[in-house]
């Protein structure tokens, strides 16, 4: 179950435990009642639960990419790609904040902090491609209902977003540097959520529209190793959660069996085991990410993360 950003805020201070949705636009303020009770939390940041992308993650951990220099990652989505798309609350920013740096940007800058390392500062630019949509009378429809000749009302966020980024100095991914992208209406893309991790010994690539498919090169080519490339690696009981589903390789899993993975890591948190869960503290960070990111867009200069205590992300 999903519960919109006052319905967590509720629950989180008065209830033992916490489920609640990644929110678009997320507030900073909006998490502060579950940290001070002290319950255990989860927010929806489900792409990190892929096989794939678990992997990814231990590879970087073990070195087997060497060290990370730069990355690229998009998150380019066509959910608003059509120009009389609805003006529904994404696009409102009392209801939604910004639009894909919030929505989109959010997920990107979540993954490769949970991936790769910490991110210490940001330089941004926003641009809105359409300034103005269909008014939707509230609550009636979503951003996919397309209405013609209907009253256009303005679009008050973001449709893109880029962000040059550069890791924390003193993380695994000090001196790494690259670049994040976010789109709400692209056409071609549909849900093309992913990244490129290069390192001095290897890289990795991965998006969500393949998403059990990986394709690394480990280790180094030249004239002595002709046949060395990537190699696609299919989903298999050896990455992540994949075994809990399938017990043979190349069986495709899904968006679901990702909520279904975060209501696992949720509930082995709850129970006092392994801390695998996407935290408050985690959202938090990643708000502070995509603050930064705003701030830059606005000047046109460099910002600094401010780094959250307890975001550890799992890097220990
Ligand atoms: N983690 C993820 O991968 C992911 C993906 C999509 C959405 N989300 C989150 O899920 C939540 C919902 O997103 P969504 O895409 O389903 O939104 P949506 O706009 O598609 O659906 C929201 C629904 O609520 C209705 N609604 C809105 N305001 C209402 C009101 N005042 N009264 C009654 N009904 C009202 C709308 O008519 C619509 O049917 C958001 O917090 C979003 O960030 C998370």
């Amino acid at each position: 179950m999903e519960v919109t950003t006052p319905a967590a805020r509720a629950a989180a201070a008065t209830a033992a435990v916490s489920l609640a949705s990644r929110p678009a636009g997320f507030s900073i303020q909006n998490g502060l009642p579950a940290r001070a009770a002290g319950v255990t939390t989860s927010i929806g940041y489900n792409y990190r639960h892929v096989p794939a992308v678990e992997r990814v993650r231990e590879l970087i951990a073990a070195g087997q990419l060497g060290r990370v220099t730069n990355v690229r990652a998009v998150f380019f989505n066509s959910y608003a790609a059509e120009p009389n798309g609805a003006l529904s609350w994404r696009f409102r920013r009392e209801e939604a904040g910004s639009g894909a740096l919030g929505d989109l940007l959010s997920h990107v800058v979540d993954l490769m902090q949970y991936v790769v390392a910490p991110i210490a500062e940001v330089s941004s630019l926003l641009s809105t491609v359409y300034a103005q949509r269909p008014i939707l009378p509230m609550g009636s429809a979503t951003h996919f209902a397309v209405i013609e000749d209907g009253e256009m009302g303005e679009v008050e966020n973001d449709d893109y977003v880029a962000a040059l980024v550069r890791f924390a100095a003193g993380s695994r991914a000090a001196g790494a540097v690259g670049t994040l992208e976010a789109s709400r209406v692209s056409v071609g893309p549909q849900c093309s959520l992913g990244f490129e991790i290069y390192g001095t010994d290897g890289s990795a690539i991965w998006n969500f529209e393949q998403m059990n498919e990986l394709r690394l090169c480990l280790g180094r080519g030249g004239p002595t190793k002709p046949n060395h490339g990537y190699t696609t690696v299919l989903g298999n009981s050896g990455l992540g959660d994949y075994g809990r589903f399938q017990p043979g390789p190349g069986n495709s899993m899904g968006y679901d069996d990702l909520k279904v993975i975060e209501a696992k890591k949720f509930l082995v948190a709850v129970a006092g085991g392994e801390q695998r869960n996407s935290t408050i503290e985690e959202a938090h960070a990643d708000a502070e990410v995509i603050a930064a990111t705003a701030a830059s867009a606005r000047d046109g200069a460099w910002h600094s993360v401010v780094p959250v205590p307890g975001a550890t992300f799992g890097h220990g």
